[in-house]
């Protein structure tokens, strides 16, 4: 999350009047809630990803709805809503998305028009442990990146990532609260040389001690938890904390990212190279994706079954209560300090003095270079969404890249930049 925390801070300084937000930064009392991108607000901005470090207070952030074992499938998008839209109801939609998706075969599409900045899909239930799997074909050319993480509101996660340029193989990896290790990163080859024409199934077992990068049923690599001890934090640094199935297809080597960045992606993106000649897109296909919880740890505080809540900043497994509140916001303005906000309101938004750029993280239009926003309309979805209500706000966690150094995450044209271009929020 540095790279992406840092590029955010510049470019929020320099474009937009918003407040930022860091565990060393917290959030005003009227702006409570520090977004997965570090940027106050309400809304959204206290849903999925809030950020407890940097937010007002602890209940700023909305609970958190609790795992569910599913499977999905895609015949269509039915069960998935645009990010400006989910007010925390994971039981109305399981999927909250931006950018460009379609259905094809029964598979899901996401796709990356010319300049555009792709497709995420966030799974709204969090995943206290337990098993993620997904058939996946990648996307490929250089510069294009397929992932599937798992990410916490305090930035532990597991990662798949897919760079376009290498279709040998995945990159596998790992965070404990965003902190940059690049020991975390290793490569898995698989079978077949070919991720992007051939179906696999990548894993992600992820147990209290254990954790499991699973492809075709056969175990690539594996983290115990005991290796992950931290003898001068007396911390183990080990993915503990819910986390949320995010999946996309992001320009990792758009032209104006960092050159670190670009050079892990495998070089720039060719705008003119056979899938797009031919599709209109690059595009990363999804079959079924398979959920299966976890008990809930040993020792945990358990009060409901409805949320997870941290009881404390740290954002350890033991920060982490269970509880029966609700998740549910009442309107764009409403915060977990008031969730009932504006419930009765016909508009989600009309309802308080929050403009939509402070309640729908983020509103960075016209930032970051060839992807910006004003290029990118509302997608052609098969849902037929409404083309002035949709936004692309999004982040694909920690971009790792061993090439990139401590100045490339530090300078802007950011990965991030991109990331989180966002078109018109207009009416919602
Ligand atoms: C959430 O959505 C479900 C299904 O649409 C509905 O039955 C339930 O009442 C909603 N819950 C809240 C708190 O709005
Ligand atoms: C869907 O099926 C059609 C007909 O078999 C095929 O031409 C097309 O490439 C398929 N689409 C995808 C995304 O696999
Ligand atoms: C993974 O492979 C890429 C090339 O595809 C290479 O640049 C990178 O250093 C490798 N990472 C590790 C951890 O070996
Ligand atoms: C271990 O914890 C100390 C103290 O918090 C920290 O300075 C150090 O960077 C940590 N080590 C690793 C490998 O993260
Ligand atoms: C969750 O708790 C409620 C009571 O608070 C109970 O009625 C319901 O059956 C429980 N659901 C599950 C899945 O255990
Ligand atoms: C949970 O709900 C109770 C009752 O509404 C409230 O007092 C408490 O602050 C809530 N806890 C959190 C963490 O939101
Ligand atoms: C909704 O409106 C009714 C009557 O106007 C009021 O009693 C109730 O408290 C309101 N609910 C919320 C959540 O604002
Ligand atoms: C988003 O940001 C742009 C550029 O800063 C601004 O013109 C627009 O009004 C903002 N949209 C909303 C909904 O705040
Ligand atoms: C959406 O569809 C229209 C008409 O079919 C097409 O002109 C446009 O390029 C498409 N946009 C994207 C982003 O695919």
């Amino acid at each position: 999350m540095v790279r992406f925390a840092t590029a955010l801070l510049a470019l929020s300084a320099t474009a937009l009047a918003t407040t930022t937000c860091s565990s060393s930064s917290q959030c005003p009392e009227d702006k409570p809630c520090c977004s997965q991108y570090g940027e106050c607000g309400t809304g959204a901005y206290c849903l999925g990803g809030c950020d407890i470090q940097g937010s007002y207070s602890i209940e700023s952030c909305a609970p958190m709805p609790v795992c569910e074992s599913k499977s999905y499938t895609w015949d269509n998008l039915d069960n998935s809503v645009l990010n400006t839209k989910y007010l925390g109801n994971a039981s109305a939609a399981d999927w909250t998305y931006s950018g460009y998706p379609k259905t094809e075969n029964g598979s899901l599409l996401m796709t990356m028009p010319k300049e555009s900045v792709g497709t995420l899909f966030a799974n709204n239930h969090y995943l206290w442990y337990g098993s993620v799997s997904g058939k996946i074909k990648s996307s490929r050319g250089k510069g294009v990146v397929t992932a599937f993480i798992l990410l916490s509101d305090v930035k532990d996660e597991i990662d798949y990532e897919w760079v376009g340029a290498d279709l040998t193989g995945v990159q596998t990896n790992y965070y404990w609260q965003g902190v940059l290790d690049w020991h975390n990163s290793a490569n898995v080859s698989v079978s077949g040389d070919d991720t992007f024409d051939d179906w696999h199934t990548y894993e992600i077992n992820w147990q209290p001690d254990q954790l499991q990068w699973i492809v075709d049923g056969n175990v690539m690599r594996t983290l115990n938890k005991a290796d992950t001890y931290n003898e001068t934090s007396k911390q183990y640094q080990y993915p503990q904390s819910p986390s949320r199935l995010q999946m996309s297809i992001w320009p990792a080597g758009q032209a104006s990212n960092a050159p670190g960045t670009i050079a892990w992606a495998g070089g720039e993106i060719d705008w003119d190279s056979e899938d797009i000649q031919n599709d209109g897109y690059y595009y990363a296909t999804v079959g079924q994706i398979d959920v299966v919880c976890a008990d809930i740890p040993s020792g945990a505080s358990v009060t409901g079954n409805n949320s997870y809540v941290y009881t404390s900043t740290s954002g350890m497994e033991s920060d982490v209560e269970v509880t029966s509140n609700s998740t549910v916001l009442g309107s764009l303005g409403a915060t977990g300090l008031d969730p009932t906000l504006g419930a009765n309101s016909t508009s989600s938004s009309s309802s308080s003095s929050s403009s939509a750029s402070d309640s729908i993280p983020s509103n960075t239009s016209g930032s970051g270079g060839s992807g910006s926003a004003g290029e990118q309309a509302a997608g052609n979805s098969t849902t037929g969404s409404n083309p002035t209500s949709t936004s692309s706000s999004f982040s694909q966690g920690t971009t790792t890249s061993n090439a990139a150094t401590q100045n490339d995450r530090a300078l802007g044209g950011s990965v991030f930049a991109v990331l989180v271009a966002v078109c018109g929020l207009m009416t919602l």
